[in-house]
């Protein structure tokens, strides 16, 4: 019995030796003379490719190699700040799947041509290492690529004049090409159109030309959860193809030049979780179909024109936005009255109602909203009191404007704020006797 118990463990043993060793892939020589060659003329500040020693590539430093073929399949520079001159010779990490070069230096040259023939290449980041010029029409030879970003902030910008390759790369899920020089890629959004699983789409400050985002008449990218497209003077009508993206989770349209009126089929977005529309020229009401919006955190609307009472659209939106974090209404036209629709909204940390035309008294129940942290509603035309009771329970507060109304403040001057503020603004309250002065720091 015993002997039996031993063999077996010994097979065993053997056994999980063979698995080991194969998994220990080798390196494929070729592969690590492109290696090497790379090495040798790439400059490493931080010393990251120092742990490149000995035969196995595919031990080395941001290198990995499949298990079953031993091709290098995954090369990641991500955290490396590499500089200098990037060695032709990785073209012959013919199976590569995987290339990440983010953040590092390249001082400006343009995107390799090499790159465009890694027919395998999945995943290509090349965002934040300093690349520009035009990018190389050959990257839509790239037809397995699902997760493109050459995005790139501050420095030398990439520039796309025709966005046709683009159009090509039929199996994206994820494209960020913020901060490029799109003034010339007239037809982007009929490329985008090309491309049924795209999931994440960033284009954010690109200088993106005038587009009629109406201009398709079929939506494909159904599946898009993310649109960012802040910072592009697009001038243009919001989309009505948005109520067609039931995946959206995040709207970014900040600062697009849009005008006309939110549709009011915005309410089918049920899965919005991030709607940012500010410092656009949206006049009208705010849609009551933003009823349906259960799982908003954060509605930016400031900005704008928009007009109507706000109680009313408070009161058919809030009840079941119960995760509501940030409300920034900020700059519009609103009218109407603050009572009765901030009850119950615990989790708000931003409420910013400030340069409207809102009148009334500012209710009691605002003390209650204890995550609050910023709470703006100057320029607006509140009048009534405010004491204690206002303030009981805001203990996170950190900034509080309230300048510009017809607000009394009666506060007795012993009373100890619950909070510290960094940022006060009163002027033009009527402040008696004397303001607290535990309330700033
Ligand atoms: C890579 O370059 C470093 C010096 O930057 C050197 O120490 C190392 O031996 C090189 N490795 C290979 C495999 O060429
Ligand atoms: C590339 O590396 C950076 C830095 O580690 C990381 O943030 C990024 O997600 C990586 N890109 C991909 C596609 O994995
Ligand atoms: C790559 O694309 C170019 C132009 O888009 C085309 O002429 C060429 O044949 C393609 N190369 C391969 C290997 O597919
Ligand atoms: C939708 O995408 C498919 C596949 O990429 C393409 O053939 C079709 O022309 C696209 N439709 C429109 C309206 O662009
Ligand atoms: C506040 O606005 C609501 C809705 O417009 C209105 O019914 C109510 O009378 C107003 N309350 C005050 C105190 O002005
Ligand atoms: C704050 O909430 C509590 C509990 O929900 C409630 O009893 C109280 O009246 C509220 N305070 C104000 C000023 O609305
Ligand atoms: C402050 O919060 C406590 C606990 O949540 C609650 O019991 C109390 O009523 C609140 N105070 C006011 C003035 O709303
Ligand atoms: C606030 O202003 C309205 C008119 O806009 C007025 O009817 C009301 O009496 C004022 N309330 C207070 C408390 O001053």
């Amino acid at each position: 019995m015993e002997g039996t118990m031993h063999g077996l463990l010994t097979v065993l043993a053997l056994w999980c030796l063979v698995i080991n060793t194969r998994e220990i892939s080798a390196c494929i020589a070729m592969e690590r003379d492109a290696l090497a060659a790379f090495n040798a003329s790439i400059s490493d500040p931080d010393g990251r490719l120092r742990s490149w020693k000995g035969e196995n590539c595919c031990s080395w430093g941001g290198v990995s190699c499949s298990k079953k073929s031993g091709h290098v399949v995954k090369l990641d520079f991500g955290e490396y700040s590499l500089k200098g001159e990037i060695n032709p010779s990785l073209a012959g990490l013919t199976r590569l799947v995987h290339l990440n070069m983010s953040h590092g230096d390249f001082g400006g040259v343009p995107i390799p041509e090499f790159i465009c023939s890694f027919k395998m290449l999945r995943y290509l980041d090349l965002s934040h290492a300093g690349f520009s010029g035009t990018a190389p029409q050959q990257l839509g030879n790239l037809s397995r690529l699902s997760y493109l970003d050459l995005s790139s902030f501050g420095g030398p910008a990439i520039t796309v004049d025709n966005f046709h390759w683009v159009s090509k790369l039929t199996s994206l899920r994820y494209l960020d090409l913020s901060w490029l020089y799109l003034a010339a890629s007239v037809n982007w959004l009929q490329a985008v159109n090309m491309l049924p699983l795209l999931e994440v789409l960033h284009l954010n400050d690109a200088s993106l030309p005038a587009t009629d985002l109406n201009s398709i008449s079929h939506v494909n990218f159904t599946s898009l959860k993310l649109l960012h497209l802040k910072s592009n003077n697009l001038n243009s009508f919001l989309p009505n193809w948005i109520s067609k993206l039931p995946a959206l989770s995040e709207l970014d349209m900040t600062s697009c030049g849009l005008s006309g009126t939110i549709p009011e089929d915005l309410g089918k977005l049920t899965s919005l979780r991030i709607i940012r529309l500010g410092d656009n020229n949206l006049k009208g009401a705010i849609p009551r179909s933003s009823s349906r919006l259960c799982n908003l955190v954060e509605i930016d609307f400031s900005g704008n024109i928009l007009s109507g009472d706000i109680a009313e659209a408070a009161n058919s939106m809030f009840p079941c936005m119960k995760r509501l974090q940030i409300i920034d209404l900020a700059g519009n036209d609103l009218t109407g009255n603050m009572s009765g629709w901030l009850e119950g909204m615990e989790s708000l940390t931003t409420l910013d109602l400030s340069g409207n035309s809102l009148s009334g008294v500012v209710p009691a129940s605002i003390g209650n909203l204890s995550s609050l942290t910023y709470l703006d509603i100057s320029f607006n035309a509140f009048n009534g009191t405010l004491s204690e009771l206002h303030f009981s329970n805001l203990s996170r507060l950190d900034t509080l404007d309230i300048a510009s109304n017809s607000l009394n403040i009666a506060i007795k001057q012993s009373w100890v704020p619950p909070f510290q503020l960094t940022k006060l603004g009163l002027h033009d309250c009527l402040v008696g006797p004397k303001f607290p002065t535990a309330i700033t720091n």
